[in-house]
């Protein structure tokens, strides 16, 4: 018989990276393979994000280009999942009628069934459940193998940012079983993985009884043959000292941390529900580069905020230059219906949102190469995830502070720790070389 296919297409954050991976482990079990041509698939995926309108936007444009293949091959079958498949499912399915089903992040185990029917009936279908329990304990995602692994930890979110879309999407915080990650862990490490990312929408409220975020990480840096242990996101409101100190005492969980500041006034975070001050969060960027020696910090800050005025966006630039991020993400607020800041008065337009975000940038970029330029002549730690795309002769590894280096490729490296000697920085980007190649 032949073998049935499914291409599969992800957007938004690696924790939607990690579900494709569940959701083509269970097609696996149905008898698909994964293909990377939509041409030649029998099932299409498009894994998709709400978190902005423009993340949206895009889903929708690339649903309606690959139902050029819907019209070249009729028996093929299209489904959205993910965010937006919650979100607006219903909608999708009125719109594009080529869409078959919908299905949310927490139902892929339905996915089966949605196929079967399909089969029999040609029933569209959407299943968007949410159901507070969720954690896909015994599905092991189907990853392509590899040097890094994402392992979500817990889903879903409790915190209700005032502009997040996020927890009305995938439903309350839940933790998976601590003995269930470590499982996963070594099962990876078997496979030949040497990196796994711990995932989940705030780590820091990870439990599974006595088992707290710092426990597990610590748990987890111990599993053999595993060389690195990351982590995200991590909110500012619940970073303790003890997960720093874990990170100072085992030498494999990477000394980077993501700490979304999202804006640098007070005001703001305070409309934002942030639950933390610009004060606290400086304090908790000096204790860990006390307590962990050349530790790099990224982030992510909304501009444009509703009542964001000039003076509260001086405060974010002022933030900016006194935290020295490594990097940071920084996004134009777009207002997400049902959220409670999209009841709030919008108070700066497009174009101020705009004139911010380019500011902030110019300002992040030069601070992110300034930082990037004072590691030149400094020795680093690399573990070589494969060739550089841009170069058959060079390899790409990331630094444990999770800075990304192009170095000289050599054979046999990719899976391993090298030690490169910092040569150059361009942007985000860092060079290496070998000391006497
Ligand atoms: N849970 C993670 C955290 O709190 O760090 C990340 C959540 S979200 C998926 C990623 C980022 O998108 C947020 O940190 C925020 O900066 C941005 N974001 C979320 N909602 C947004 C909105 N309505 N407009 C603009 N940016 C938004
Ligand atoms: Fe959204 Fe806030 Fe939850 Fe992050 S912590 S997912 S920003 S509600
Ligand atoms: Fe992630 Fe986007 Fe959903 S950022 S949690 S895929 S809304």
């Amino acid at each position: 018989m032949k073998q049935k296919k499914v291409y599969i297409e992800t957007y938004g954050c690696q924790m939607n990276k990690y579900d494709s991976e569940l959701a083509t482990s269970i097609l696996a079990g149905e008898g698909y393979q994964v293909t990377h041509h939509p041409g030649e698939a029998d099932l299409i995926l498009v894994n998709t994000c709400s978190v902005r309108d423009h993340a949206e936007m895009r889903a929708l444009g690339r649903l309606g280009a690959l139902n050029a293949h819907k019209l070249a091959n009729p028996r093929l079958k299209i489904g959205v999942m993910g965010c937006m498949a919650q979100r607006i499912g219903e909608q999708i399915l009125k719109e594009k009628r080529f869409v078959d089903f919908a299905i949310g992040p927490d139902s892929y185990r339905s996915l089966p069934a949605i196929l079967d029917r399909l089969k029999e009936d040609n029933a569209r279908q959407i299943c968007a459940d949410i159901t507070d329990f969720e954690v896909y304990l015994d599905i092991y995602p189907n990853r392509e193998s590899g040097v890094s692994a994402w392992v979500a930890i817990m889903r879903g979110c409790n915190n209700f940012c005032a502009y997040c879309i996020v927890p009305y999407l995938r439903g309350r915080e839940r933790s998976r079983p601590a003995d269930n990650v470590l499982d996963e862990i070594r099962q990876l490490s078997r496979e030949g993985f040497k990196e796994v990312s711990l995932l989940g929408q705030n780590v820091n409220s990870y439990h599974d009884g006595d088992v707290d975020f710092p426990e597990l990480i610590s748990r987890v840096s111990q599993v053999d043959g595993i060389l690195r242990v990351r982590f995200a996101s991590s909110h500012p409101k619940d970073l303790s000292e003890k997960l720093i100190r874990a990170i100072a005492a085992h030498r494999t969980i990477c000394n980077h941390i993501h700490l979304a500041v999202q804006s640098g006034s007070n005001k703001i975070l305070k409309l934002m529900n942030r639950n933390y001050t610009r004060e606290h969060f400086l304090s908790l960027l000096e204790k860990a580069r006390n307590l962990v020696e050349g530790i790099s910090f990224t982030t992510d800050i909304i501009v444009g905020f509703p009542e964001e005025t000039e003076h509260d966006f001086h405060d974010t630039l002022d933030l900016v230059q006194q935290a020295q991020f490594d990097n940071a993400f920084i996004f134009k607020y777009n207002p997400r219906s049902g959220t409670a800041a999209a009841e709030m008065q919008e108070a700066v337009t497009e174009e101020e949102k705009l004139a911010r975000l380019i500011e902030l940038n110019e300002l992040q970029n030069s601070i992110t190469l300034n930082r990037n330029r004072e590691l030149i002549g400094c020795k680093a730690e690399v573990l070589v995830e494969g060739r550089s795309k841009k170069s058959a002769t060079e390899n790409m590894g990331r630094t444990d502070t999770n800075k990304i280096v192009i170095f000289p490729a050599r054979s046999g490296d990719i899976g391993k720790i090298v030690g490169v000697q910092i040569a150059g920085a361009e942007g985000h980007t860092l060079f290496g070389e070998f000391p006497g190649i």
